[in-house]
Parts: C-alpha cells; sequence; structure tokens
C-alpha cells in the first residue's frame, strides 16, 4: 500500500482517486488539495490496514459544532456515540446519551450497546466508507460529521444510492481541537451527513 502525504494539510492518506477528464490525480480526501507526495510504502495485512489511524483521526469537535444537530433530535430517544468518552462534548451536551470509544475497548465495527435509537457522532476520517457502511447496516437514524471534500468521493454516492442521504451543512468551517490546541488554520468544511433523521434533504444551519 502506497502511503500519500498532503503537502497543504499534512494529513496521510492511502487512496488515489480519479478526476474526470484529468486522468489519475492524487488529492487529499480530508482538504482536497492536489499538492500530494508519496511518502512511503508500506506492506501490511488487511486487517490492520482496516484498522490504522490517520493524522486527523483525534480531531474534537467543539460545542458549536455539537449545537445545531440538537434540535433535530426527538423527545425520549437514546443517542449513542459510538467515537466519545465522556470527555467528549456529543456526551455533554446531549441529554439521553450513551457512549462509547475504542479506548475502552468497544470498537465500533464489532461493538453495539443493548438499547439506542439514533446515532451521533465525529468518526475518524479513516475508513470512513467502512464507518458509513457499518452505520447504515443498524438500520437506523445516524448523524456524522465527515468533510464536504468527501462529496468528491465515490463511496458516498454508492452507499447512499438507494437511500437519501441528508446534510447538514453550515456557514463557516467547524474549528477541531486537536491534543487540546483549537484548529485555528482548517482547510476544510464539515457537515454532519445524515440518514433518515433531518425533516429535509439539505438544511444549511449557522455555527
Ligand atoms: C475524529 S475523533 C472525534 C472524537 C469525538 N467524537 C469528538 O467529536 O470530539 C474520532 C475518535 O474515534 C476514535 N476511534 C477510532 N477508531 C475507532 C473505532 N473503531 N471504534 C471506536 N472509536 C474509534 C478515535 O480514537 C478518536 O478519538
Amino acid at each position: 500500500m502506497i502511503i500519500y502525504l498532503c503537502l497543504n494539510c499534512e494529513a496521510e492518506h492511502d487512496i488515489h482517486c480519479l478526476y474526470p477528464g484529468s486522468g489519475y490525480v492524487n488529492y487529499c480526501p480530508v482538504c482536497g488539495s492536489d499538492r500530494i507526495q508519496r511518502l512511503k510504502e508500506v506492506f501490511v495485512d488487511s486487517r490492520k490496514v482496516l484498522y490504522s489511524g490517520g493524522k486527523n483521526d483525534e480531531c474534537y469537535t467543539p460545542a458549536e459544532g455539537v449545537m445545531p444537530i440538537l434540535e433535530y433530535i426527538p423527545k425520549g430517544k437514546i443517542v449513542w456515540c459510538p467515537f466519545d468518552t465522556e470527555k467528549s462534548n456529543f456526551v455533554k451536551l446531549i441529554d439521553n446519551c450513551i457512549f462509547s470509544h475504542i479506548d475502552n475497548g468497544q470498537d465500533f465495527y464489532t461493538y453495539e450497546p443493548p438499547n439506542w435509537d439514533m446515532l451521533i457522532s465525529n468518526p475518524p476520517y479513516t475508513n470512513k466508507r467502512k464507518i458509513f457502511e457499518r452505520a447504515l447496516s443498524f438500520g437506523k437514524p445516524f448523524a456524522m460529521l465527515m468533510s464536504n471534500t468527501w462529496l468528491n468521493d465515490a463511496a458516498p454516492k454508492q452507499l447512499f444510492y438507494e437511500k437519501d442521504l441528508q446534510l447538514l451543512m453550515f456557514d463557516k468551517r467547524i474549528k477541531y481541537s486537536n491534543n487540546g490546541i483549537i484548529q485555528n488554520k482548517i482547510t476544510f468544511s464539515s457537515s454532519y451527513y445524515c440518514y433518515n433523521f433531518l425533516p429535509k434533504q439539505i438544511i444549511m444551519a449557522k455555527l
């Protein structure tokens, strides 16, 4: 597997994509830049690739990024936050919330709490397709934050081909924090990618 480095936002990733009409061009799935450099080739088994982490996997959502989704949670519903600990702003701000996290041995790919109604979180950016596949497999409503550049990929179109993708979009970029530091130079905008969650397909909200 070839690992690429984005010279713009410094994300590391392992995919390349086709831009129509321009041949194969590597671009960053996080910020969309085509300033991509081949970094290294690694030889690992596919299971390790599936679970390997990227640099942007530890970006934490500020309260202002959680607030806009709160009004769409029906009263009394149990919300599962599967990428969260008690420190998460999702966990702090959602009333009827249960949470799980890989650090507590609760791997989203294998773990599911016994009783929940809808899923909300900001998942890791590594293996987006697998994460959304798993979320869709439950058949329950979900809302997950993801970069808008992901819409350039084939994956969301294929995954939502027969399902209505809903988007809660924002007027500004969410400033995530990393290692306790708020990222003021966020190079990408994000939306909640939702399934069966919003009252209409696209909603524009103010941060
Ligand atoms: C982008 S961060 C977001 C954290 C939190 N949801 C928030 O918004 O502040 C994603 C988190 O998911 C965790 N994670 C990665 N893979 C996971 C998995 N397979 N199951 C559960 N958690 C995972 C990462 O360690 C990371 O803390």
